[in-house]
């Protein structure tokens, strides 16, 4: 059945204290509204409809970035889940498919528990995503009747008997989209909150003859966030997760509590992390690659047998081939390095090409950048660029070509020829010796 992702992304998050929307905030580099649009895509939704309010322009935009065709549904006053999901209406006009309901402030719920919640769906017409708590709290809670889940308490609502029950609502919400919005209808306000509760529209179907069921997943999945010390512990969550994932997956952690990745970041087998490692967004690793300790990467893609470190930053746009060593201090940005280049110490390259073998001596700079535009430094095969070249871009060293030390290169460097260009060294006779008396000298006079 062709399903609709609706996400509730509209409530300000007062809790986090916070200029920016709640489901903007991140973890693991991505807000955790594109973890939720990313656990939902796994249903191949035919819509995704994102209810925002708060911040809606940046929501957006951060919707779009994930999803070009996601639809953004304003709610501009916030009374409710029932209301928020009511504004998905018109983007799912004349849509005869299920509906699916997600928060944008819960992204760990994961694809199998969707696919379990949609099996469910052929049985039952309300399928409610439900998790027994260990500590229940303020969540709502699920109340069962012969086999059928009979209606939704809110905690505020609850009775002390009701308060007992540990089966929580996790707001995860599936049947067919009319079937939704026709109960949605019928959902009043009259409770301690004076809200619309999305969770009213099981009460409501039961007394109509539909049915309604629970699956249940572990609460983990079901993670909130409310403050900035839940997003702390859902990035905890999020990168325990991811170590032990991409240790199954044959990587080496030699410390994995040190190491942060990204949302989507790709390391092949037998590749070793060395301590203090953080990938940001963007990353791809292939197999038997090392990072070593206390290098910081994004947007990068490293190939085979490459070793990067320690103290290594790949930004954006950083290509290594196989086999390229970058070393300490050394920044690399929207530059390709291909096979067996080695970029070894405290060096910048932005904006090039450097050629197969390619050396590149220790405090080489790609100065790349006039203050208005950017231009490009290309540096051929096995060339070898002397320490501390400044290459003033646009610039073109050839194959096979070399660049004295210290050289700061304004011109092309035709293949195979030296280029040199700073200052005739000229030795003065003795002049060390007596300069250095003289001042010592000079130091007596003084006392
Ligand atoms: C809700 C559920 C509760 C459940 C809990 C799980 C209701 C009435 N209650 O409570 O049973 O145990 O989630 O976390 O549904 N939102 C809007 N517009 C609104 C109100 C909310 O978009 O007018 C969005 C929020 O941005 C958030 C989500 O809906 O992403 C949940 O809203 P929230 O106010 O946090 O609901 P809870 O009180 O936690
Ligand atoms: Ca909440």
């Amino acid at each position: 059945m062709a399903t609709a992702l609706i996400i509730l992304g509209a409530g300000m998050g007062t809790r986090m204290n916070s200029d920016r929307p709640k489901v903007l905030h991140d973890i693991a580099g991505a807000p955790m509204l594109v973890h939720a649009m990313k656990a939902g895509a796994a249903l191949d939704p035919a819509h995704t409809v994102i209810v925002a309010g708060h911040g809606a322009d940046a929501v957006a935009r951060a919707a779009h970035a994930f999803d070009p065709g996601a639809v953004i549904a304003l709610q501009t006053e916030q009374s409710g889940t029932a209301h928020a999901v009511a504004q998905a209406r018109d983007a799912l006009a004349g849509f005869a498919g299920d509906a699916i309901v997600l928060y944008g402030d819960t992204p760990f719920i994961t694809p199998e528990t969707l696919a379990a919640m949609a099996a469910a769906r052929l049985t039952h017409d309300i399928v409610v995503l439900g998790f027994d708590a260990a500590d229940p709290a303020r969540y709502g809670r699920l109340i069962l009747k012969d086999d059928q889940l009979d209606r939704i308490v809110e905690f505020k609502d609850a009775t002390d008997a009701e308060r007992a029950v540990t089966l929580c609502n996790s707001g995860v919400v599936a049947a067919k989209a009319d079937t939704l919005f026709a109960l949605i209808d019928k959902v009043g306000n009259e409770n301690a909150a004076g809200e619309y509760y999305l969770t009213d529209i099981v009460g409501i179907a039961r007394a109509q003859g539909l049915t309604a069921t629970v699956v249940q997943c572990d609460q983990a999945e079901t993670l909130g966030i409310n403050s900035r010390a839940e997003l702390a512990a859902a990035e905890a969550q999020f990168q325990a997760r991811a170590r032990s994932a991409a240790q199954e997956d044959g990587v080496t952690l030699t410390a994995p509590e040190t190491v942060f990745f990204a949302h989507d970041t790709v390391i092949g087998r037998d590749s070793t992390i060395e301590p203090n490692v953080v990938f940001g967004p963007g990353v791809t690793i292939e197999s038997g690659a090392t990072i070593r300790a206390f290098s910081h990467l994004e947007g990068c893609h490293v190939s085979r047998g490459a070793i990067v470190g320690p103290y290594a930053r790949l930004r954006p746009g950083a290509e290594l081939a196989e086999g390229v060593r970058v070393g300490n201090f050394v920044e690399i940005k929207n530059a390709q390095i291909a096979e067996g280049a080695k970029v070894n110490h405290l060096s910048y390259i932005g904006d090039a090409d450097i050629g197969a073998r390619a050396n590149i001596g220790a405090g080489t700079i790609t100065c790349n950048y006039d203050g208005v535009f950017k231009h490009k430094t290309v540096i051929g095969a096995d060339a070898f660029i002397g320490s501390n070249t400044m290459l003033v871009a646009p610039v073109h060293v050839g194959d096979a070509a070399m660049t004295g030390s210290g050289s700061v290169i304004t011109r092309d460097v035709p293949s195979g020829d030296l280029g040199l260009a700073r200052a005739a060294q000229v030795n003065k006779p003795g002049l060390a010796r007596r300069l250095m008396q003289k001042l010592r000298d000079l130091k007596a006079r003084k006392g």
